[in-house]
């Protein structure tokens, strides 16, 4: 496995490459859901690159940069283990300048949800995934559904943009409790962690109540705030896969997101039917 910092040097390397190129951007701390997107990412591809770059500009100035996991050593070692042909690993001032042209997430569909709460988290986002996505020119990026409104943006972007990338959805990785893998969650005391498994059980109820035939997104809303209401709630949504809010669940149409603080944790997790 090479390792490369200097996008320039990626990117001429990266021409020489006759092969398709299977590309999967983390923040790095990785995780099995990580290793997933990379093992799919290998079925489809012949060459493939991670990046690890905990991008600055999708933090707040409140936000938990400074504390953010860093696991250098033990992610090299997972790319290498996981086959990973390229490992890019470059620092702030290799990606960002002083004065930048940075790309806008839409003002209805990048301020609703995670970006109501964090408003300019998702302009952050769509920066560097643009900025990666140009270093990198893969066939193939891949993304988890976990994240369902990055991943709605990033597939916005690519369309409206007219980018020469094919966005592959990966289903969420649980842990054996159900608690959907994140880096954030070791954050989490075992008091903590207990009481984040709420969530995924709040989307099992939520699934118990669609199989009785309860569609109404207003009730079902209700009785998942009833059952979390031990948590801090930052929002719970019924929409479509175009991220409108919708009155009735519709079987193969409808993303139900929920995203709590469990004490400065924030945690996210959603259910697609
Ligand atoms: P990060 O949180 O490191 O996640 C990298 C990728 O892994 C994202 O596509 C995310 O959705 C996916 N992922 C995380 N947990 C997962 C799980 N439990 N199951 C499946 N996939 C999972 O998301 C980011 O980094 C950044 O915002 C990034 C896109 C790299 C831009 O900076």
């Amino acid at each position: 496995m090479k390792i490369i910092s200097n996008p320039i040097k990626l990117k001429n390397y990266l021409k020489t490459i006759d092969k398709t190129i299977g590309f999967i951007p983390t923040m790095g701390a990785l995780h099995e859901g990580h290793l997933t997107l990379i093992r799919e990412a290998k079925k489809e591809n012949d060459f493939i690159v991670v990046s690890i770059f905990v991008n600055p500009t999708q933090f707040s100035a409140d936000e938990d940069l400074d504390k953010y996991p860093r696991r250098d050593d033990a992610d090299k070692k997972i790319c290498e283990l996981a086959g990973v042909d390229i490992l890019f690993f470059p620092h702030v001032d290799d990606i960002y300048s002083e004065d930048e042209v940075s790309i806008s997430s839409p003002n209805i569909r990048g301020y609703v949800l995670e970006g109501f709460t964090r408003p300019s988290h998702f302009n952050g986002v769509l920066t560097v995934v643009n900025k990666l996505l140009n270093i990198v020119n893969p066939s193939r990026a891949y993304f988890g559904k976990k994240d369902a409104q990055q991943l709605n943006l990033i597939e916005l972007m690519v369309k409206q943009l007219f980018m020469n990338v094919e966005i592959v959805a990966v289903n969420t990785v649980r842990d054996v409790d159900g608690l959907a893998l994140s880096s954030r969650n070791i954050y989490l005391s075992k008091e903590q962690r207990n009481k984040a498994l709420l969530i995924p059980n709040s989307l099992n109820l939520a699934s118990n109540l669609i199989k009785n035939g309860e569609l109404n997104s207003k009730n079902i809303i209700q009785k998942m705030r009833d059952f979390l209401d031990d948590l801090e709630i930052l929002y719970i949504e019924i929409l479509d896969r175009e991220f409108n809010q919708i009155k009735n669940v519709k079987l193969k149409d409808t993303i139900i997101l929920v995203e709590v603080k469990v004490a400065n944790t924030r945690l996210l997790d959603n259910l697609w039917l």
